[in-house]
């Protein structure tokens, strides 16, 4: 029954749509009317509001963070699955019509909980392309591939088969985007063009 437990959690915490609420309480509008109809960071930048954007990154990576951190002292053998639930409950949330968002927040904290090293790894994967290349998909799209491996090369098993399991849903979560990309229509961050 842990198993349960530990994904229900991981589920409740994860399902939290930070972005939504954030920019409803403040004042920003319906993220998903806004640019790409995102709940995430990104979305919630093209509002012009970069405060609540930083808040809605913390806050989406901290649940999956915590979701982890907590299993693995409830559980300890189903902390992985405590954060592919957080996953889960972030990309489709019971509370949203199973609409959620794309992941890339969430995931990083789950990366952390699970290896701080991995969490590394793919912070400044993401981070380093956000700054080079400055389109928000390709960043978060590359350092979930690179978690997964991450793991590996650290030996850290579990964790690298759950990370491989969210970078295929990230992928999936991002399809529009990949196809935006294709079409080289995808905009990149600042650039004031819709998503
Ligand atoms: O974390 C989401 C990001 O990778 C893409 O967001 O709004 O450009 O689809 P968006």
């Amino acid at each position: 029954m842990d198993w349960i437990l530990a994904l229900a959690l991981g589920y409740a915490f994860g399902s939290v749509p930070f972005g939504l609420i954030i920019t409803r309480l403040f004042g920003a509008g319906d993220l998903r009317s806004i640019g790409s109809g995102n709940i995430g960071a990104t979305n919630v930048l093209r509002t012009g509001r970069k405060g609540l954007a930083a808040a809605t990154l913390l806050l989406d990576l901290a649940k999956g963070l915590a979701a982890v951190l907590i299993a693995a002292r409830l559980w300890p053998d189903y902390a992985a699955l405590a954060g592919l639930g957080a996953f889960l409950g972030h990309c489709f949330p019971v509370w949203l019509g199973f609409r959620g968002g794309k992941g890339v927040a969430t995931m990083a904290g789950i990366a952390f909980g699970l290896a701080w090293p991995v969490g590394l790894a793919y912070a400044l994967t993401w981070l380093g392309l956000l700054a080079t290349a400055k389109i928000s998909s390709v960043a978060g799209m590359t350092a979930a591939i690179v978690a997964p491996l991450a793991a590996l090369a650290l030996g850290e098993r579990e964790a690298a088969t759950v990370l491989a399991v969210i970078a295929a849903l990230v992928l999936f979560q991002h399809r529009e985007n990949i196809a935006r990309l294709r079409a080289g229509t995808e905009p990149r961050i600042g650039s004031g063009k819709k998503g």
